[in-house]
């Protein structure tokens, strides 16, 4: 089976930057390609922000997260990111339509030996596969936010993908200080990433029907599980856009007008009230009320 030396990410935003660098301090020689060519510089400023605000690190010392970073080499073209790569990873926003398009393009870009993920929050691979002529090569590899310390992956194959692509897929995880959580039959939403959307669902439609104040939510959340955000905190982390996508997906999928995300939802996203990146979402930032010390009185 293919051995990874070299890796080509597609897509430098908040997840492909994080998962350039990752892959990039644990020794890979790895190319990442944006149709943004500032993008990356600006995704680690956004990153060092939001390590600083969650007082959280990556697998490694942050100084040497920052010395990995110009290690990632910037490519000018999908090309010359992907011409001699063993593994690429597609990290595009949640569209299926494009990350169809973009498999296409990587399909005939890639070395036949490269192995193909994507970095999808909601879409399986079997969805994504046939837009290729290597769909036993193809695979979920879904990454959390390494650069805050979440150094979960889902892996789940598709409908052709060979047990040793998995494997392989496992040991790369493990080689860059991450943990796989290996799907064993096809499910939307993977691994952990199933349990998490399970609760997004739920919350939202809890706050978006007027039932609770969202709060109290995160109160109950952060004393139950004794983290320091509950779910409403951590989606202004990941980004209400990006929420918004990863719902959309599961409702395109199911019809269902129960898994169709609330208008208020949309409407905080129109208003450009996105989370930490926009310094307003559920809470207002940099001083969210959930980090303030008698939250938790109520
Ligand atoms: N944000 C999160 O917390 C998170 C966590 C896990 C997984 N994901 C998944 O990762 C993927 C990317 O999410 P993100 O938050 O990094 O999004 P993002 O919007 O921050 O980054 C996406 C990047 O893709 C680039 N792009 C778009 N079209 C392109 C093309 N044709 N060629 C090259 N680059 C192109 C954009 O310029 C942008 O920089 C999505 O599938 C998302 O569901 C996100």
């Amino acid at each position: 089976m293919t051995q990874i030396k070299k890796v080509g990410v597609v897509g430098l935003g908040t997840l492909g930057t994080q998962i350039a660098i990752q892959a990039a301090h644990y020794g890979y020689d790895v190319k990442g390609y944006d149709q943004d060519q500032e993008i990356f510089q600006k995704t680690i400023q956004k990153i060092r922000g939001m390590m600083k605000f969650l007082g959280k690190s990556p697998t490694m010392p942050v100084e040497e997260w920052e010395r990995a970073s110009p290690m990632v080499n910037l490519a000018k073209d999908m090309g010359e990111a992907l011409q001699e790569a063993d593994l690429v990873i597609e990290v595009v926003p949640e569209n299926l339509e494009l990350k169809r398009k973009i498999f296409t393009e990587i399909d005939s870009l890639a070395p036949s030996k490269a192995i193909l993920a994507t970095n999808s929050s909601s879409i399986p691979i079997s969805r994504i596969e046939n837009a290729t002529q290597r769909p036993e090569k193809c695979l979920n590899m879904h990454f959390y936010q390494p650069a805050t310390g979440t150094n979960i992956v889902d892996v789940m194959g598709g409908t052709k993908t060979l047990p040793e692509v998995i494997e392989t897929a496992k040991q790369f995880i493990h080689s860059i200080g991450c943990i796989p959580l290996t799907v064993k039959k096809e499910i939307l939403g993977f691994c952990f990433n199933s349990v998490w959307r399970a609760i997004k669902k739920q919350t939202l439609y809890m706050w978006a029907g007027g039932f609770v104040d969202f709060r109290d939510i995160d109160r109950a959340w952060m004393v139950f599980s004794s983290m320091n955000r509950g779910p409403f905190g951590i989606m202004d982390m990941v980004g209400l856009d990006v929420v918004y996508d990863i719902e959309m997906s599961y409702y395109y999928e199911s019809k269902d007008p129960k898994d169709h995300p609330p208008k208020a939802l949309k409407d905080m996203i129109d208003r450009k009230e996105l989370g930490i990146k926009t310094g307003k979402g559920f809470y207002t930032y940099p001083d969210p009320e959930y980090a303030r010390p008698d939250f938790l009185k109520g």
